[in-house]
């Protein structure tokens, strides 16, 4: 524990979470935090972006997250009505805590919406995987991605291709610390604790004698509105899925954008199939499970890419683009788009024993958030001592 004093009046880090990808980064930075440096005082603010149980509720019971002190409560809405709203309840925050700086993580519209307020207020923005880049605007986090790095003061990053990306935007070098990737840590931490595959088929009213086949089964998540928004994409999608079952049995955990547009565009019948297991969204420890066991993943979640490569599972990633490079050149990854016979052949190749078993990249070692943690406060503290003078 580094007993560094924290001037009086600095004000707390209100570290910011919004949506389901920020839960398991933020737990471990709040637990460093407070072992690391107990004096630094932490306010935690959820933008309610996310809010079913399914996609919440479990997640902080799962990783252990305190309540937040505040929630926003912002829910669903169109980009600019969700950004605008995050923006309009977040500036009081600002103005009842002073806080000394504004943590925010990852890529969703809440990180966003938050840095922006901040940087109207000068209130210093810390941004935790910075740099990573797609260089597809399509992608709203790519937008979102993009602008606040260029808002933030602090930039920690994930992996050191990053940095490159920084730089080429005019971001100043000693803005930048590389300190591995937070979400690995969550991992790392839980991994003992991960529900085994059958317990959750069970609890699911599933018979988990599916999973138990010759191939095993693999483990399917798809979100991104480019793929499932557009019947045009997602019907194809769905029949090479459903080819792929015939291999290999499918595990599916569906996301509410995703389940709400099969049912819209009367795509039911192509889920229809036994080898295929419709889950609602699970709980981490549960995800953390399934994945663990799987034979394969495929996916176009930006963090199973990251996942899978640290637990040596293979992954078929349905984009065409990912921000995460290092999860294909050093990890398990293959970028497969969503062309059914790209897919078809990745999958093939995975079932006859050639799929990647790549290595765990640079630091992401489960101490990550403790890096962030020792930074932070060092930062902060030679900061305010230089204002002070
Ligand atoms: C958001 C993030 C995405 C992240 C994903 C993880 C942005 C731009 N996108 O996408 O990067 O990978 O979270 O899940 O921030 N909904 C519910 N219950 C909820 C939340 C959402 O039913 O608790 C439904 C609503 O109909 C909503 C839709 O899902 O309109 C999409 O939710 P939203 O938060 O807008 O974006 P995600 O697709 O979840």
């Amino acid at each position: 524990m580094v007993n560094q004093a924290w001037p009086n009046n600095l004000g707390p880090v209100i570290c910011v979470v919004g949506a389901r990808p920020n839960f398991m980064k933020m737990a471990p930075i709040l637990r460093a935090f407070t072992g690391h440096h107990p004096a630094l005082p932490t306010l935690l603010v959820h933008t309610g972006q996310h809010y079913d149980k399914d996609m919440n509720d479990r997640l902080f019971a799962d990783l252990r997250l305190p309540r937040p002190d505040i929630n926003l409560e912002v829910g669903s809405g169109t980009h600019a009505v969700q950004t605008a709203e995050v923006m309009r309840r977040f500036e009081p925050v600002l103005d009842a805590h002073r806080p000394s700086c504004v943590l925010v993580v990852g890529d969703v519209n809440s990180t966003l919406a938050c840095a922006l307020v901040c940087a109207k207020k000068e209130v210093p923005v810390v941004h935790v995987e910075a740099g990573l880049r797609s260089y597809d605007r399509l992608m709203p986090e790519e937008i979102n991605r993009v602008l606040t790095d260029q808002i933030a003061d602090r930039l920690y990053t994930t992996e050191r291709s990053a940095h490159a990306n920084l730089a080429r935007e005019g971001i100043a070098n000693e803005r930048m610390c590389f300190v591995g990737n937070v979400m690995i840590d969550s991992l790392l931490a839980n991994r003992e604790l991960a529900h085994p595959p059958a317990v959750t088929l069970r609890a699911a009213g599933v018979d988990p004698g599916i999973l138990n086949g010759p191939q095993g089964y693999g483990l399917v998540t798809l979100h991104r509105p480019s793929n499932v928004d557009h019947a045009e994409t997602l019907a194809p999608l769905l029949g090479v899925l459903r080819e792929v079952a015939e291999k290999v049995p499918l595990v599916f955990a569906l996301h509410p954008r995703t389940r709400a547009n099969v049912e819209r565009f009367g795509l039911g019948e192509l889920l229809g199939s036994r080898r295929i297991v419709l889950l609602p969204p699970q709980g981490y420890l549960e995800i953390l499970g399934l994945l663990a066991g799987a034979r394969l993943v495929l996916s176009d979640s930006g963090g199973l890419q990251e996942e899978t490569t640290a637990l040596g599972v293979p992954c078929l990633t349905i984009r065409e683009n990912t921000e995460r490079p290092i999860t294909v050149e050093q990890g398990t990854n293959t970028l497969v788009g969503c062309d059914p016979g790209a897919i078809r052949r990745g999958v093939d190749d995975i079932l006859s024993g050639l799929g990647k078993t790549g290595r765990v990249p640079e630091f992401w070692d489960g101490r990550a958030a403790e890096r962030i943690a020792s930074d932070l406060a060092s930062w902060l503290i030679a900061r305010h001592a230089q204002r002070g003078r």
